[in-house]
């Protein structure tokens, strides 16, 4: 992968993490082309750093499979994908409504999966396919059961496209961040989120995340977790 100018797709680009993910890759002269919901933002994102973009929604699960099609094609290649897609729901697990488990299953695991899937046989060799899954797939907080069933669900579909591409040196990634300051349990479609540590600070997590991976050598480990450094909470 060329570590300059690397040809990234930001799926969920219109959300904090993903704007910050964005914005960090323009600053480190890499290629981005941008899918995102808010097609508002998206614009705004795409006038503001030159890239293509396309609207996406994750119920729309061949259009996500398309996306790193897609992005090829305007980028005239691709060396890595990162989606930041993903809701909370929030509550005891015996009183969550089947339609917000259906929506996180969706949003957080089969939209992610899709994309992926689909950027498997497009993504150069060498290249890097990541997704955000959180800390809560290591440490489920009662009250988080099924928005943590969703992203272990994603946790574990990534452990296994890595052992498969691990032949490519396609590094799958799967990006554990901690509690950050994003408002984002705010945004749950159901319940409120449990006390929760101390946010961290998101712009230093994914200039972490970015270090990962754009570094020449991709480590063996699938699993990428902030190092002390950027544990804030
Ligand atoms: N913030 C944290 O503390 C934290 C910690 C660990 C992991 N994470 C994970 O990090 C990721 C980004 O979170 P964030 O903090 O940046 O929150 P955010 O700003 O709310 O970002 C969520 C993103 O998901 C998109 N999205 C939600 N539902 C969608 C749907 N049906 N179709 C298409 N896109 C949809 C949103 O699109 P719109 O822009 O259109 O709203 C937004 O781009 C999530 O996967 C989250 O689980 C967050």
């Amino acid at each position: 992968m060329p570590r300059g100018g690397a040809r990234v797709l930001v799926v969920g680009a219109t959300g904090e993490i993903g704007t910050l993910a964005v914005r960090a890759l323009d600053r480190r002269h890499c290629r981005t082309a941008l899918a995102g919901r808010d097609r508002r933002r998206l614009a705004d994102l795409a006038a503001g750093t030159g890239s293509p973009a396309r609207g996406m929604d994750a119920y729309d699960l061949q259009g996500c499979s398309g996306l790193a099609a897609w992005a090829a094609a305007a980028l005239g290649g691709l060396d890595g994908v990162l989606v930041t897609v993903g809701v909370a729901a929030f509550g005891p697990a015996a009183r969550v409504s089947d339609a917000a488990a259906e929506h996180l299953l969706t949003v957080n695991a089969l939209c992610p999966m899709a994309v992926l899937r689909g950027a498997a046989p497009v993504v150069g060799d060498g290249g890097f396919l990541a997704a955000v899954t959180g800390a809560v797939v290591d440490a489920p907080l009662t009250g988080t059961a099924d928005y943590a069933a969703s992203k272990a669900a994603l946790a574990c579909w990534l452990g296994v496209l890595a052992r498969e591409l691990r032949r490519r040196r396609v590094a799958v990634v799967d990006a554990r961040f901690p509690h950050l300051d994003t408002g984002f349990g705010a945004r749950a479609v159901e319940g409120s989120p449990p006390p929760l540590p101390r946010p961290g600070d998101p712009a230093a997590a994914v200039s972490a995340l970015l270090d990962r991976l754009l570094a020449p050598a991709a480590p063996a480990t699938p699993l990428w977790r902030p190092g002390p450094a950027e544990q804030t909470c």
